[in-house]
């Protein structure tokens, strides 16, 4: 079989990285979707220790698919620790993982290896010039899956911008600026708010992860919904649909802060042709309808 031969989900499906925002809302669907899948993380096996690597792989038997959600995030920080911690991660699984039952590998990488300030629209054909270490780590993750040795066996790059969604703990910008709405009633946004950003639901991502298993493919894709607003507009949206007023307070950039994210979503739309990403209002909606956070501010008065 060639690479990017259709496949049927139907082999067991491991998820690297269950314990995490993205690993854990992928799992859950997959298995709601009745897929055999089994969720791993570094309680399970750290992708850092080769012998641990090498053991639960060695116990691994059938064919199976790989969805990459394991790494040091830029949310949780960022250092060159994380960086070369990210790039082992993936050198420990391409060492240990049996080849032979490898049905198909999905990488979750980030829209971070465009750089500060792409030429815009971005889209996969654009230059990848990572500004900071995780974005370094992310296409070295990306350029590893391509080395020789995987050939017999598809290896899509999916490349997200900003995920939200139930779950994200508010590390994402929808959710962090959302927490400080009902908790402080105050808002910070870093620069002046007029960046542009694409912002996915995680539930779209899930669907998308499904289909890749489904139809497994090589290659790269950016994620994207083709919709960027600006962060000013986000904390508009968001105060709509939670009918609250905050103070907005301005913190000044960095000299690194990143520019506009505005893509060009013509690939991921001729990819899925049927499948509608949700607008980031309706996203909104549903990230509020299923936090507590609102019921707990009218508890408390
Ligand atoms: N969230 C986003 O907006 C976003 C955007 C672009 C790209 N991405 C990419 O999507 C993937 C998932 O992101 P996320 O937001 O879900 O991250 P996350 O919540 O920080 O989860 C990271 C996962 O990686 C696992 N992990 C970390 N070190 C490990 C190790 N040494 N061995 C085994 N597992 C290890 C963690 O497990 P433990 O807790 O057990 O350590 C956790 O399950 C990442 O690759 C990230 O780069 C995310």
């Amino acid at each position: 079989m060639t690479r990017g031969d259709h496949r049927p989900c139907d082999a067991r499906v491991v998820v690297l990285g269950h314990s995490g925002f993205l690993g854990a809302e992928i799992l859950l669907r997959l298995r709601q979707a009745d897929v055999n899948a089994e969720g791993i993380s570094s309680a399970q096996c750290d992708l850092l220790d080769m012998e641990q690597v090498a053991e639960y792989f060695s116990g691994v038997t059938g064919r199976f698919q790989v969805v990459f959600c394991a790494a040091r995030t830029r949310q949780r920080g960022q250092s060159f620790d994380s960086m070369t911690q990210n790039i082992r991660m993936i050198q420990n699984f391409l060492h240990a993982v049996p080849r032979q039952q490898l049905d198909s590998v999905v990488y979750l990488s980030s829209v971070d290896v465009y750089g500060s300030h792409p030429k815009l629209p971005i889209s996969e054909n654009s230059p990848s010039r990572p500004h900071n270490s995780y974005g370094i780590s992310k296409l070295c993750g990306e350029y590893l899956l391509a080395l020789p040795g995987l050939e017999s066996c598809p290896a899509a790059i999916l490349r997200l911008p900003g995920v939200y969604g139930s779950g994200d703990q508010a590390l994402s910008v929808v959710g962090r600026l959302f927490q400080q709405m009902c908790r402080d009633g105050r808002v910070k946004i870093v620069g002046d708010g007029r960046v542009r950003r694409d912002f996915l639901e995680v539930g779209d991502l899930c669907s998308v992860v499904r289909r890749v298993l489904e139809q497994p493919f090589t290659g790269t894709l950016n994620i994207v919904t083709g919709q960027s607003i600006t962060v000013i507009e986000l904390v508009h949206m968001l105060s709509a649909a939670t009918r609250l007023s905050p103070a907005i307070e301005f913190v000044d950039a960095d000299s690194q802060q990143v520019g506009d994210l505005i893509f060009d979503a013509t690939a991921m739309r001729s990819r899925f042709p049927d499948l509608q990403l949700m607008p980031v209002q309706h996203g909104i909606a549903k990230y509020i309808s299923t936090s507590t956070l609102m019921e707990d501010m009218d508890r408390h008065g």
